[in-house]
C-alpha cells in the first residue's frame, strides 16, 4: 500500500518512532483520521478541534497551531502520487529517556502524519455490513471516555475480534446500562417509522465529525431525526440503518444479530449519501474547510 509519513516535519516513506515513545509504550497519544476529497482534506478544522479536546482530556499539550498542522498535512499530501488519501494525524505525549508510567516533566510531544492511498471515488456499499452485539461493553465514560480519540483502542479491537469470531463484520457495543453506543470505528444511525435516530453523546460515544455533517444535512433537508437512547429491543423495528465515519463516510447495515433489515441500502441512506457527497463537493470547489471559514 503506498504510504508516506511526516514525523515532526520530516517526510519519509516510513517514519521510525522511538521504542520509548509513550504512544508506543502506553497508547499515550491522541489521533484523528481525515480523508481527502478531490485531493483536498475534508473537515480538517473540525478534526483538529476534536484532536485538541482529546488532548485536553489526557492533560496533553499540543504545541502546534491549527495552521502549523494544516501546513504539515498539505506538505505531505503534496508529495503523494495518488489522487485521494487517508490522513492520520497522531500526537503522542512524547519520547521518554527511561521507561516510566509517570510522564517526564520535559517531554516534547511528537507529531506524526501518515497518509495512504484510498479509492479514488467514494462508493456506497450495496452489500452492507453485518453487526452483532458482543459481550464486551464500551469503555465506561468515567474510566476512559469514548468521546476522547486516544491511541488506546483496545476496547474497540477486542470488540471487533469478538464480532468477527461470531461471523459478523463489526460489533455494536452496549454501555454498562445496556444502551446502544456505537460500532468499533463508526457511529450508528437507524431509521424507524421514517425517523432517523442516533444515540446521544451521553451514552458514551465518539462524537463523529461525519455525524456532525449528517446532522447538518438532516436539518437542511428537514428530515425528521433525533438523538435517542436505544436498547437492543429497539432494533427489532429498524427499517434501514447505516454507520458513519470519515474515510468510509457511510456503510449501510444489512443485518444486526439474526435480523436481516428490510432495506439495505435504504432510501434515506441513499439520499444522505448523495447529500454528503454534494456537501464534500461544495467544500472542495470552494477550496475551504468544510463547515468552516
Ligand atoms: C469509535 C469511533 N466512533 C465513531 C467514529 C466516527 O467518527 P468520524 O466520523 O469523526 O470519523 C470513529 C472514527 O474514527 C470511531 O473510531
Amino acid at each position: 500500500m503506498p504510504l508516506l509519513t511526516n514525523l515532526n516535519g520530516h517526510i519519509a516513506e516510513s517514519a521510525q518512532v522511538s521504542v520509548l515513545d509513550r504512544g508506543f509504550l502506553y497508547g499515550d497519544s491522541v489521533y484523528e483520521v481525515v480523508r481527502t476529497f478531490r485531493g483536498r482534506h475534508f473537515g480538517l478544522h473540525e478534526h483538529l478541534d476534536r484532536l485538541r479536546q482529546s488532548a485536553a482530556y489526557l492533560y496533553m499539550d499540543v504545541p502546534w497551531s491549527d495552521a502549523d498542522i494544516q501546513a504539515e498535512v498539505e506538505k505531505t499530501l503534496d508529495r503523494a502520487d495518488w489522487p485521494e488519501s487517508y490522513v492520520r494525524i497522531v500526537v503522542s505525549r512524547g519520547t521518554e529517556s527511561v521507561i516510566s508510567l509517570q510522564p517526564s516533566s520535559d517531554l516534547k510531544p511528537n507529531l506524526l502524519i501518515v497518509i495512504s492511498a484510498i479509492s479514488p471515488e467514494p462508493v456506497l456499499s450495496e452489500t452492507g455490513h453485518h453487526l452483532v452485539i458482543p459481550k464486551r461493553i464500551r469503555n465506561n465514560k468515567l474510566a476512559l471516555d469514548p468521546a476522547a480519540k486516544t491511541g488506546n483502542y483496545l476496547n474497540n479491537i477486542l470488540a471487533l475480534l469478538e464480532a468477527q469470531q461470531l461471523g459478523a463484520d463489526d460489533a455494536l457495543l452496549l454501555n454498562d446500562r445496556g444502551e446502544i453506543t456505537e460500532a468499533t470505528t463508526s457511529n450508528l444511525w437507524i431509521v424507524r417509522g421514517g425517523v432517523v435516530q442516533t444515540p446521544p453523546v451521553e451514552v458514551g460515544i465518539l462524537q463523529g465529525i461525519t455525524r456532525t455533517f449528517l446532522f447538518q444535512i438532516l436539518r437542511q433537508h428537514q428530515i425528521p431525526h433525533e438523538e435517542i437512547i436505544l436498547k437492543p429491543s429497539d432494533l427489532d423495528s429498524v427499517e434501514e440503518a447505516f454507520l458513519s465515519s470519515s474515510v468510509r463516510l457511510m456503510m449501510p447495515i444489512r443485518q444486526i444479530g439474526e435480523r436481516v433489515l428490510p432495506q439495505c441500502p435504504g432510501l434515506i441512506t441513499r439520499f444522505l449519501w448523495k447529500a454528503l457527497l454534494d456537501l464534500m463537493e461544495q467544500s472542495a470547489s470552494k477550496g475551504t474547510l468544510a463547515g468552516g471559514d
